[in-house]
């Protein structure tokens, strides 16, 4: 069992895509009515000050705004994250990614539709879930997104048993290019307070795979033959969902969601899709056009490539985010080996 951080992401928005299939509430709809807490946050006056005065939101939220990262939420977990000592993230053996709401609730950066921002919108996906089934996250994701997928229950959860505390995977931190140094949990999941729709999934590789497969195949699990999401949500997925003054203002702008603070994907074109990031045009080790990824605080990252037919994972449990030397030496080359065995196709 690894932990997801947030690659978890990808479930609440499938989860919530879901509640569309099922009639529950439409993509334009306005989320608001079910989310009391996010109807009361206000918007800062400075949007990169958590600490900044704030005046009343203007404007809407609904399901796209969720599920696109523009309904202007800043991501209050990053901001913790970004007070702590590095040195202590090393040294202290304590959990230092919180449990509780601290991870989502708190000012926004920004009015609706206004900028592409990682933010806490995808915690309100899962919250927005449960409102709208009385299921929990776990419970629902494991019944519309997992047994489809032929995934069994003890492959995934949101607070581990004895039996998958004992296949959790041990956490590092890279301490020098050529070291890297064992830690205690980074995420103290005997003491969560919610289910954590950004953040809070453990899972193994082999589940969380076979939970996308669906992604390349139109919605049905290729295995199962059970459909997991309508063709035409998965579509949707893989569709540009951002106006260009969102990706100029959002997605091309220094962001928390990369390992630096800097741009994600500098000089590669970018779009949003519903739940996760597309590359329009590919990517440089061999991935087709219109591929959707994402990618968890610990290395774990993921990408559906429609295109060449892959879809594929390559997990780690080592601090920093989107470590670099974890990505050159080892991420990347494997991936472009893959795609070179595959060549342009896989059908
Ligand atoms: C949602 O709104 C968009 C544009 O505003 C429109 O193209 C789309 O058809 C709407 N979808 C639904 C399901 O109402
Ligand atoms: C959330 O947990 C953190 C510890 O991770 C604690 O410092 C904080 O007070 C808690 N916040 C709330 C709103 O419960
Ligand atoms: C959830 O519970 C509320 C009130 O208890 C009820 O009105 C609603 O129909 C329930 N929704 C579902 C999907 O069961
Ligand atoms: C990783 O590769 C990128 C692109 O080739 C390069 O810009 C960067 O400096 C490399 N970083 C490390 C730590 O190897």
């Amino acid at each position: 069992m690894f932990w997801l951080a947030s690659h978890t992401k990808i479930l609440g928005a499938m989860a919530l895509l879901k509640c569309i299939d099922m009639g529950l509430i439409g993509i334009n709809d306005s989320v608001l009515e079910h989310l009391p807490g996010l109807a009361k946050e206000e918007v800062r006056l400075d949007p990169n000050d958590p600490s900044s005065a704030t005046q009343p939101r203007v404007g809407d939220i609904t399901v796209r705004n969720l599920l696109t990262f523009t309904a202007g939420n800043a991501y209050p977990v990053v901001d913790i994250l970004a007070a702590l000592n590095p040195e202590s993230i090393v040294t202290d053996p304590k959990a230092f990614f919180p449990t509780n709401k601290s991870v989502y609730a708190g000012s926004h950066a920004a009015n609706p539709n206004q900028i592409w921002r990682y933010g806490a919108e995808a915690d309100y996906s899962g919250l927005l879930v449960e409102a709208l089934t009385n299921v929990s996250l776990g419970q629902f994701i494991q019944t519309h997104l997992l047994e489809p997928a032929g995934v069994e229950a003890k492959d995934f959860a949101f607070t581990l048993d004895s039996e998958q505390r004992a296949r959790l995977v041990g956490q590092h931190v890279r301490v020098s290019p050529d070291m890297l140094i064992p830690r205690a949990p980074i995420y103290d999941d005997a003491h969560i307070k919610f289910e954590s729709a950004g953040a809070g999934g453990f899972g193994t590789i082999s589940a969380l795979g076979q939970a996308l497969l669906h992604l390349i195949n139109q919605g049905i699990h290729p295995k199962t033959g059970k459909r997991v999401l309508s063709s035409e949500l998965v579509a949707q997925m893989f569709t540009p969902q951002l106006s260009e003054a969102q990706v100029e203002n959002g997605l091309n702008q220094p962001s928390q969601a990369s390992n630096d603070g800097g741009v994600l994907f500098p000089g590669t074109p970018k779009q949003w899709g519903l739940g996760a990031l597309l590359f329009p045009e590919g990517f440089e080790t061999g991935r087709g056009k219109f591929t959707l990824a994402w990618a968890g605080f610990t290395n774990v990252n993921w990408h559906c490539d429609i295109e060449k037919g892959v879809v594929m994972l390559a997990w780690s449990q080592e601090i920093p985010q989107d470590d670099p030397i974890y990505n050159n030496q080892t991420r990347y080359p494997i991936e472009r080996v893959i795609y070179d065995a595959i060549g342009n196709s896989f059908f």
